[in-house]
């Protein structure tokens, strides 16, 4: 990479920021369309995110990503929140504005979407329940998707239910119903479901694994599961023993990065074997 007077600026700020995957994601990028820019990690400890925001277009940065804790403390700081991201309440792209006001948007569900699209491109939204297990802030931004996308009833289940009835409360629709349950139902509304989505950090590395009962989802609901890392966890070796069609939760996140980096960097990009290959690698890598 040659950085030059006129290389644009973009990056990732959280606290810690290390384990981000984005730098990559953004490097490859920008090699493969040779754009004169750069993506920085940007270490910023929480009680400095508005003033670390308030001075990207002092610094000529076109914008950043926000990753944890960053995506809901930049709410109140940005100066305009596009609706999608006031609903899921977080925002993981911001971007500089030409009169240097702060945009911000949040691309998960963007990015979820998308990976909908092209994994399981013939699944039909309104024809079944859909089954999300978690109500964290990805969940809001899965939920918020499934929504958009036409789903007509999602089967929310949490540990914390308080966290589900908020989470029903802020996304639910005229036409998209959300229904609330307990751990101890999660076999039993999976019945009759046409998605189920893991959404939960069970699973994830280091995390304690989830073992779910699959006995009563009907073998056509395709099973996504948005931990990426280890790509194949537990819940998609079983589903994918049973016969489902199984997504890891690589898609998602390649994807989530594709309108920041339009925005910023003036190209359109896609999310390729190749990208996903050196993604991948970087995964098995011991960090
Ligand atoms: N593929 C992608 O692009 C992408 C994007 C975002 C996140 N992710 C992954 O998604 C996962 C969740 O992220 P998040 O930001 O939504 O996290 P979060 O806001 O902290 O939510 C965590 C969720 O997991 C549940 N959970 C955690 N430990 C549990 C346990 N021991 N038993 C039962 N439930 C448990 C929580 O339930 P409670 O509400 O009861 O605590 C909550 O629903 C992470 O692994 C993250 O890496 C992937």
């Amino acid at each position: 990479m040659k950085i030059t007077g006129t290389t644009r600026l973009a990056g990732i700020m959280g606290w810690p920021v290390a384990h981000s995957r984005s730098p990559l994601l953004h490097g490859f990028w920008l090699e493969e369309t040779g754009i004169d820019g750069a993506y920085v990690p940007l270490p910023v400890r929480p009680e400095n995110v508005a003033e670390a925001l308030r001075a990207l277009p002092v610094l000529g940065f076109r914008g950043c990503n926000l990753t944890i804790p960053h995506k809901q403390l930049a709410l109140a700081v940005v100066d305009r929140v596009e609706p999608l991201a006031r609903r899921i309440g977080a925002v993981n792209t911001v971007i500089v504005a030409p009169d240097g006001k702060l945009m911000a948007w949040n691309t998960d569900a963007f990015g979820f979407r998308e990976n909908l699209r092209e994994t399981v491109p013939d699944w039909d939204p309104a024809a079944r329940p859909v089954v999300v297990l978690g109500a964290g802030g990805s969940a809001r931004a899965v939920v918020a998707a499934l929504s958009d996308a036409g789903v007509v009833e999602i089967r929310l289940v949490n540990r914390t239910i308080s966290r589900a009835d908020a989470l029903a409360r802020d996304l639910a629709t005229t036409a998209t119903r959300i229904s609330v349950h307990a751990w101890s139902e999660v076999s039993a509304v999976q019945r009759g479901a046409g998605l189920l989505v893991n959404t939960t950090s069970l699973g994830m590395a280091g995390e304690p694994p989830l073992d779910l009962d699959l006995s009563q989802l009907p073998l056509s609901a395709p099973v996504i599961d948005i931990v990426y890392v280890p790509l194949e966890t537990g819940l998609l070796a079983a589903a994918r023993q049973r016969g489902h069609v199984v997504v890891d939760g690589l898609g998602m996140l390649l994807h989530q990065g594709r309108p920041g980096f339009e925005a910023w960097f003036g190209a359109p990009v896609r999310v390729t074997a190749e990208l996903r290959a050196a993604m991948v690698a970087s995964l098995v890598k011991p960090r």
